[in-house]
């Protein structure tokens, strides 16, 4: 496992409150600057104060870069739209776990062991039973991805880290696949099927016991990309989640349950179900997107333009760029015309020239059109955000490990600046 490199560059001097303290400046690969606040409390009794985190970098990773202002991404080292190409999301996930591509061989074997460990213990069906049929099913995959940690041991050593990996990455789909099949009340699915990742749960989610589903050449293609283009995204509200909870040791699985719940958020991955239900809102109502971006604009109507924005893509979103091409391309080959497709990239353009997203640097990010094709696909609304975990969670699971086996390794324990009352008395 490759392990974060940084170089001592040179020192920042810091003066306030009559004193000065010297702090290291460390220096990433891609010659990020960032000040090594370290010894700033043990030295002054300071802290700093950074709510959202905004400037604040919480760990050294080798995984994944972004430049928010060129709207550059690259996992390890390779740019999005060159990974978008690898045609294996189970390729990019090794790369994304591993530091480089796997061979064949190695290829080979990840896609056998997970499709060995793709089955879920009988006994869980009573938890997915337990689940009111219309629940959503991103709680409900948290709840069995929790539970799973019953079944198996905590992973310590490189073998046993590397089964979990297989069995997480083998087992979500299958609990994908059985929040749709319990929302339906049809049987749950036999996850011993064949097909590329994305391919295998879409024909676990729609085959009943009389019909296998097949799934077009093309959708099974499309859903790889996304599979592939949501696959890690450095220190995000999930991912920092994945982290924090992990850092106290918790059981893995326990962490990338919490991971999905951070995920669910409509300001994060919900907001992929959130901007369909947008567009079909705007569809609806007649379909003028000028008049709901007027909304989005008015602060007293607390209404946002779902999937624009990003706290670190300052133009525009790299992956939204390819995702936009593969949504027309997707809609072409299946003969799908779409009034939503139409809508949204009319918001887009009007938006792209308003001078209220403009001087914000709003972009369209991930999620403006992902929803889009997921819809052409087939998937239901209410599953798009557990697609968007289904990608994430390679992602998830190599920020784990490197943190686990870094030299900065600590339990995640942010201070406060305390504003309540001083001391009182019930006396
Ligand atoms: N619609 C309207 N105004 C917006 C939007 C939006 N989508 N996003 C930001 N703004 C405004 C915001 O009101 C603020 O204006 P002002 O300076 O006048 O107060 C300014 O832009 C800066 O916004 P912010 O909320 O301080 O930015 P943030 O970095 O804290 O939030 C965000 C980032 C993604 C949460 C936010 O842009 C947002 O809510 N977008 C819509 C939800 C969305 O699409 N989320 C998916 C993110 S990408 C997938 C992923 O999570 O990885």
């Amino acid at each position: 496992m490759t392990q974060p490199s940084t170089t001592l560059a040179t020192e920042a001097e810091l003066t306030a409150l009559g004193k000065t303290i010297s702090l290291p400046i460390v220096e990433g690969s891609e010659q990020e600057i960032a000040i090594d606040i370290g010894r700033l409390r043990r030295e002054t009794g300071w802290i700093t104060l950074d709510p959202g985190y905004v400037n604040t970098g919480a760990c050294s990773s080798a995984i994944t870069f972004i430049d928010g202002e060129k709207g550059i991404l690259r996992y390890r080292g390779y740019p999005i739209e060159e990974i978008a190409k690898q045609g294996s999301f189970l390729g990019v996930a090794w790369l994304l776990l591993f530091g480089e591509l796997p061979t064949d061989e190695e290829l080979d074997r990840f896609k056998a062991d997970i499709r060995r460990e793709a089955g879920l213990p009988q006994e869980l069906e009573g938890l997915f039973k337990a689940m009111p049929r219309d629940g959503h099913p991103m709680p409900i995959a948290a709840a069995a991805v929790s539970a799973l940690a019953a079944w198996f041991p905590e992973p310590e050593s490189d073998e046993d880290i590397y089964l979990a990996t297989v069995r997480l990455m083998a087992k979500l789909p299958t609990i994908a696949a059985w929040c749709h099949n319990h929302s339906q009340g049809t049987p749950f699915a036999d996850s011993d099927v064949d097909g590329l990742y994305g391919e295998r749960f879409l024909k676990m989610m729609f085959s009943t016991p009389d019909a296998a589903h097949e799934v077009d050449p093309a959708v099974a293609r499309a859903l790889e990309l996304l599979l592939i283009l949501h696959a890690d995204h450095e220190q995000n509200c999930s991912t920092s989640t994945v982290r924090l909870v992990g850092s106290s040791k918790a059981h893995l699985f326990g962490a990338i349950a919490s991971g999905i719940h951070a995920l669910w958020g409509p300001l994060h991955g919900g907001a992929n179900q959130a901007v369909i239900e947008m567009l079909e809102d705007i569809e609806k109502g007649g379909g003028s997107a000028r008049d709901f971006l007027e909304r989005a604009k008015d602060k007293t109507q607390n209404v946002r333009l779902m999937g624009f924005g990003h706290r670190v893509y300052k133009s525009y979103d790299p992956r939204a760029k390819v995702l936009k091409a593969a949504c027309m391309d997707v809609l072409e080959k299946l003969g799908k015309g779409s009034r939503l497709l139409e809508i949204a990239m009319e918001l887009e353009e009007i938006t792209l020239e308003d001078e209220y997203f403009v001087s914000r640097s709003l972009y369209p990010n991930v999620d403006f059109y992902s929803g889009v094709i997921y819809k052409a696909l087939g998937i239901p609304t209410g599953m798009f955000t557990v697609m968007f975990a289904l990608g994430r969670l390679p992602g998830w699971i190599a920020q784990w490990i490197e943190m686990r086996q870094s030299p900065e390794f600590r339990i995640g324990r942010p201070r406060q600046v305390y504003t309540g009352p001083t001391k009182r008395s019930l006396e």
